[in-house]
């Protein structure tokens, strides 16, 4: 599933990205271009991370709900 619409950038990548090592949302950036545009997928770049890599750095903000 595409998570990243500017870079068109897939869960399965940044999910690739966080198990080789990236810690941080610019570290997933830097590897798969994910969040490295608008920054409108950065809370589900954020929320893959933290679910793949327990030892990233992420401050979780829950995504909000259209009304
Ligand atoms: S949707 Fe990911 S940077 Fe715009």
């Amino acid at each position: 599933m595409i998570i990243c619409h500017c870079m068109r950038v897939t869960d399965r990548e940044i999910r690739q990205a966080a198990r080789t090592g990236a810690c941080t949302r610019t570290e997933v950036s830097d590897r798969c271009g994910a969040a490295a545009c608008c920054g409108g997928c950065a809370p589900a770049v954020d929320e893959i991370l933290a679910e793949e890599n327990p030892a990233a750095r992420v401050t979780l903000v829950p995504l909000r709900k259209s009304a």
